[in-house]
């Protein structure tokens, strides 16, 4: 069992959106290892251990009935603070408690925590809960990886030549870019300026003249790329990285553009559209890239020229508190 880096293991991570919860049936998730149920209470959305205090059986296998989550083999009724309400057949109810976990609602999110004394909350980057920008949630289906390798991928300008030619970038062109790589105690991020055109298809329909883009990491797990021009931020796309379990990760994507002209909806459906063929394509890579590591029994990380945020993110993952830095360079992207 993989021992999780103090600040994964205490922070709060997103396990549901409020829309999925509209759907009235118990979410069944898993973060680190532990099995979790989410559903709609009165009081709000409610996480619970999905083990019912009874017989074990998964409280996700019931049914939410008035705000309350009943289990599916003997039909004791539990609300959102674990407290047992109704055991059917007798007049009190049962004094054994499911056990709860504590809940914060940030912008369409339910976060939760595993941390014996939980922090003060969810850290969200900007522009989450900014004004000014049109965003939407979009949550990922779990895929095979490690949690710092899927991290990685996302915020790694070295692969889209390879992995998404024409789209992210162009897979024959290179440019000279500047780089200026920002390590903190709790974060790290690489700023990258490329006073050109982009040369791939979605940065060209999405920024216009590109200026900047952003690629940083938070913890506990938390990567974000934005792209900036000369009218300021135009896209974000924040991703959780949701540790499921040590070899699987489910993202939790907010991807936000600047208001305009063009109604949010199409935005939506552009960004899904690309997204969607990257994410493939990137899922399939991660998927390969855990096996492989399975075959040899661990990883081993070269760290190239490229690789401007990976020892941040490697320290920042393993624990450790990296010195704060600052360096530029450029590199041929
Ligand atoms: S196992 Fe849940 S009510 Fe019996
Ligand atoms: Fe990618």
């Amino acid at each position: 069992m993989t021992i999780w880096p103090k600040a994964v293991a205490n922070g709060w991570h997103p396990v549901a959106t409020l829309r999925e919860l509209k759907r009235r049936k118990p979410l069944a998730r898993m973060l680190m290892g532990k099995p979790i149920v989410v559903f709609s209470s009165p009081e709000g959305p409610a996480v619970l251990v999905d083990r019912c205090p009874h017989r074990n059986m998964a409280l996700s296998q019931g049914k939410v009935r008035g705000g309350e989550i009943e289990c599916a083999y003997h039909g004791w009724r539990f609300k959102g603070n674990g407290r047992c309400t109704h055991t059917p057949g007798v007049g009190e109810p049962a004094r054994h408690a499911a056990e709860a976990l504590p809940v914060i609602v940030r912008a369409g999110l339910v976060f939760t925590t595993l941390a014996d004394k939980p922090n003060a909350g969810p850290v969200l980057p900007y522009p989450m809960e900014a004004e000014g920008f049109d965003s939407f949630l979009w949550p990922i289906k779990a895929t095979r990886a490690r949690l710092i390798d899927a991290v990685e991928n996302l915020l790694d300008p070295a692969h889209p030549h390879f992995l998404h030619p024409g789209i992210v970038r162009s897979g024959t062109v290179r440019r000279p870019v500047e780089v200026t790589v920002r390590v903190k105690e709790d974060s790290a991020e690489a700023i990258y300026v490329e006073n050109t055109r982009a040369s791939a298809l979605m940065p060209r329909m999405l920024e216009g003249k590109r200026t900047a883009s952003v690629g940083r990491f938070s913890l506990p797990s938390t990567g974000q790329v934005a792209f900036e021009n000369t009218k300021g931020l135009k896209l974000s796309i924040t991703v959780f990285f949701v540790p499921e379990g040590p070899e699987r990760v489910k993202p939790i994507a907010h991807l936000a553009t600047q208001k305009g002209v063009i109604p949010p909806f199409i935005k939506e459906l552009a960004l899904r559209a690309f997204d969607m063929v990257i994410l493939a394509q990137d899922q399939v890579a991660l998927r390969r890239q855990a096996e492989n590591i399975e075959r040899f029994g661990g990883p081993k990380y070269a760290v190239g020229p490229l690789d401007v945020l990976f020892p941040a993110i490697q320290a920042l993952a393993a624990g450790e508190t990296p010195e704060p830095s600052e360096r530029t360079l450029t590199l041929s992207l």
